[in-house]
């Protein structure tokens, strides 16, 4: 089969709709969990184009980055620590309009200006987050908040 994202559309909702059921096709065909990853964040960054989308992996206490789409970035982040450690340490998505406002903003690259960082959890305990940051100011809006937490939720049943 094609391995092809194609969504047609205009505001961030009707991409999100096109999206999401070809997602769920696509890691519905794969067992790999870090190829499965490494699709989601390639087409969260085709059909938006932002700036940086991936995913930190909970491993030995820390998040250690996973599959990623943008430029080289942090490799650790603590909890409690950053955007990405308090959506960890909350268990709540942190939507950030501009991340120099945001006490303790981890600058992984000084072109990130706005950020959402969705917990993603299995049987309640945190298992990864889903990063994804913007070069443009306030880019994230309450659709976003929803349908990225709707794919964090599709995420979460990839972690065996
Ligand atoms: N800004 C994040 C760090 C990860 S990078 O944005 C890729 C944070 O404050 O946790």
């Amino acid at each position: 089969m094609a391995e092809e994202i194609i969504v047609h559309g205009h505001t961030k909702a009707e991409k999100y709709n096109a999206l999401y059921p070809q997602l769920k096709a696509l890691v519905a065909q794969e067992g790999n969990l870090v190829a499965n990853l490494a699709n989601i964040t390639a087409a969260l960054k085709e059909t938006f184009n932002y700036f940086w989308v991936g995913f930190y992996l909970l491993d030995n206490g820390e998040l250690v980055l996973g599959p990623f789409q943008g430029p080289v970035a942090c490799t650790r982040i603590q909890k409690g620590n950053g955007v990405c450690g308090t959506a960890w340490e909350t268990g709540k998505t942190q939507l950030v309009p501009d991340v120099n406002q945001f006490p303790g903003h981890i600058a992984c690259n000084a072109l990130s200006k706005s950020e959402i960082v969705i917990p993603i959890f299995q049987q309640g305990n945190l298992v990864a987050v889903l990063d994804v940051d913007s070069e443009k100011l306030d880019d994230f809006s309450a659709t976003d908040k929803n349908e990225l937490e709707k794919i964090a939720q599709l995420t979460a049943t990839l972690f065996g």
